[in-house]
């Protein structure tokens, strides 16, 4: 039985026509930009957020850009963020011309390590990106502690925890500004390029309205440099059906992470270790082994999706060459880069299908191997 690593198209066929039926309606209404289905999917994620403000704009990269200008970070600023992570949360530090600094991660969250975070921060820090990778909140009481002490704005790169939760709170409902990507295979997807910006504050909302329309509030009065960087009205709609069901989607997903625990996994490779206080949502399911390569190639010959994401750390790739980092400079974060691999994980997986998984990785790492 071949099991994809993602199956993003099974989840919404129960309802595919009536999501037909939503695209249908969006063309014969003819408001394309800024409509209707925009400003109520604004309120209602605002609302499952559990924040005041939520912005559409055109995808997740788009919102770190956006949410960094909004925050007042300038060319020359630093700002410190993990190297663990897609590269967007990075470049998109670079492009507003200033210095991504990087810190390394906590192996029992993936995420930014406080200790770490705090030995990097200058008179020139100005912020902090953290990501709260692979669905899983990072460590917020203590990066929160930490930001207020030094006067640091927060953004969390949300665009792989929509749903996540730490002692209550949602992913996004902690920072002075949060961030989501609705790329069509993240967990609340849309059918093509979306994202969204979070926020508390009152300023950080108008700065990001405007920017996102060209720096304008009308269209006839520009204040600002700005993007044309909006959800559109059909991404809206069909997200606003897709919203009713990622709770369920969510919980499915971890049933499939507590099935693999089940299946005996733990025995084959090290399981992602959940943090205290946290509900992940597991965007990917990413376990670690010294034994990638025979693990991934016993996948491959059996129809299992088994990938590495992320194998390169950003501190070393070419693009960061001038910042001078080294290899073994973010010990943590060179490690998982080096073991880590995402098994299956997907809203409509079967127990079958994790039995299938593990024998797959069985296969490639036998037990007491690990
Ligand atoms: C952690 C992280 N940040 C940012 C992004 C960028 O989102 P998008 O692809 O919608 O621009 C992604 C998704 O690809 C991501 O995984």
């Amino acid at each position: 039985m071949a099991v994809p690593l993602m199956d993003p198209r099974a989840q919404y066929e129960p309802y595919v026509g009536e999501l037909e039926q939503i695209a249908a309606d969006v063309i014969r209404s003819g408001q394309f930009i800024l409509g209707p289905h925009v400003k109520a999917f604004e309120a209602e994620a605002a609302a499952y957020l559990g924040v005041k403000h939520a912005i559409g704009v055109a995808n997740g990269t788009d919102a770190i850009t956006i949410a960094l200008r909004a925050l007042g970070v300038q060319p020359g600023d630093e700002v410190i963020c993990p190297a663990y992570t897609f590269f967007a949360t990075p470049e998109t530090i670079s492009s507003v011309g200033a210095v991504p600094v990087f810190a390394d991660v906590d192996p029992d969250t993936n995420n930014l390590d406080v200790e770490s975070v705090r030995a990097r921060i200058t008179g020139k820090t100005k912020a902090i990106v953290l990501v709260h990778l692979f669905g899983q909140v990072a460590d917020m009481p203590a990066l929160l502690a930490l930001a207020a002490e030094h006067d640091l704005k927060v953004i969390e790169d949300s665009a792989q925890a929509w749903g996540a939760e730490q002692d209550g709170t949602k992913a996004g409902a902690f920072g002075d500004a949060s961030t989501f990507s609705f790329f069509p295979t993240k967990n609340l997807p849309a059918f093509g390029d979306g994202g969204l910006i979070a926020t508390n504050s009152d300023e950080v909302n108008e700065l990001v309205r405007m920017l996102r329309f060209h720096g304008s509030k009308d269209k006839k009065v520009f204040e600002l440099v700005g993007y044309n960087s909006r959800l559109d009205d059909l991404q809206a709609a069909i997200l606003r059906r897709n919203l009713q069901e990622v709770d369920g989607w969510n919980a499915h997903r971890r049933q499939v992470a507590a099935w693999y625990e089940e299946a005996g996994l733990g025995d084959l490779v090290e399981l992602p270790p959940v943090g205290e206080g946290n509900v992940p949502i597991w965007h990917l399911y990413v376990v670690r082994t010294d034994h990638r390569e025979a693990l991934v190639e016993a996948c491959r010959e059996r129809g299992v999706g088994a990938t590495v994401y992320y194998g390169e750390p950003h501190h070393t790739q070419p693009v960061y060459d001038s910042l001078g980092y080294a290899p073994g400079d973010l010990p943590v974060t060179e490690r998982l880069c080096a073991t880590g691999v995402a098994l299956p994980m997907f809203a409509t997986m079967t127990r079958d299908q994790v039995t299938e998984v593990v024998e797959a990785v069985r296969a490639g790492v036998p037990a007491g191997v690990r």
